[in-house]
C-alpha cells in the first residue's frame, strides 16, 4: 500500500473547511498519511517531503473559479524543485456554490500542471456547498465520497467523484442568504454593508 502526503492549499488553512475535509480523509484512509498546511515559508520543505510518498492529495477551496494563490505559489516552487520520484497527484476541492461542477476549471488547472511537469494525475473529489455541507445531515454524503476517494488512491484505481447538498438552487440560495445574513449580524454587519465593496476594507 502506498503513502499519501496531504497538503492544504487554503489561504486560511489552520481554520479552514479544507482542514476538516483533510481530517475526514485521514480518518478514513488505511494507507499512511501525513498532513501539512501550505504556508508562504514551507514550500521547499514540502517539496523535499514529497520524496517519501507515493501519492500527493491537494485539498483546497475554489477561489474566483480557480485555485487559490497559496496553492498556485506552491506549485511554482514545486516546478523548480521537483522530487526525484514524482508522486501521483489527486485533488479534493470544495466550493461555496451548490454545483460541484463549479470546481471543474480548478481541477483542470491541476491537470495541466501534472501534464506539463510529468506527474500522473490521480483521483478527484469535487464538493459543492462545501462551506455548509459538513454541518448538515448531508455530511454523510461527503463521508461516503471521501471513503471512496481514499479507497481509490490506496488501490491506485483512480476515479472522479462529486457531491453536494441535494437541494434545489432556490432552497440553497434561501438557506445560504439566511446563514450569511445572521453571520453578519453576529459580527455587527448588515446585509446592505455586505453587499458593498466596503466589506473589503
Ligand atoms: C476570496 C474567495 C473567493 C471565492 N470564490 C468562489 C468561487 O468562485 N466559487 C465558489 O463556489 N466559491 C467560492 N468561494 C467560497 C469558498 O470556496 C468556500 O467558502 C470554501 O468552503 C472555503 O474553503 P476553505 O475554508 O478550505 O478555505 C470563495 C471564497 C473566497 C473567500
Amino acid at each position: 500500500m502506498g503513502s499519501i502526503l496531504i497538503l492544504n492549499g487554503s489561504p486560511r488553512a489552520p481554520r479552514s473547511n479544507s482542514k476538516r475535509y483533510a481530517a475526514l480523509f485521514s480518518e478514513n484512509c488505511k494507507a499512511r498519511t501525513a498532513y501539512f498546511n501550505i504556508s508562504s515559508k514551507n514550500h521547499v520543505e514540502l517539496c523535499s517531503k514529497l520524496e517519501e510518498f507515493s501519492d500527493l492529495l491537494l485539498v483546497f477551496p475554489l477561489y474566483a473559479d480557480g485555485i487559490p494563490v497559496t496553492l498556485l505559489n506552491f506549485l511554482k516552487t514545486l516546478e523548480q524543485n521537483p522530487p526525484a520520484n514524482k508522486p501521483n497527484v489527486s485533488v479534493l476541492v470544495n466550493c461555496g456554490f451548490l454545483e460541484s461542477r463549479q470546481n471543474d476549471v480548478a481541477v483542470r488547472m491541476i491537470g495541466l500542471f501534472c501534464r506539463q511537469n510529468g506527474y500522473r494525475f490521480g483521483s478527484v473529489l469535487k464538493i459543492g456547498s462545501g462551506e455548509a455541507i459538513l454541518d448538515t445531515p448531508f455530511r454523510l454524503l461527503v463521508l461516503w465520497k471521501i471513503k471512496k476517494l481514499a479507497a481509490s488512491i490506496q488501490s491506485a484505481k483512480y476515479c472522479t467523484l462529486q457531491t453536494t447538498m441535494p437541494l434545489s438552487k432556490k432552497m440553497f440560495l434561501k438557506a445560504s442568504t439566511a446563514y450569511w445574513t445572521n453571520f453578519g449580524k453576529r459580527n455587527g454587519i448588515t446585509k446592505e454593508q455586505m453587499e458593498t465593496m466596503q466589506i473589503e476594507k
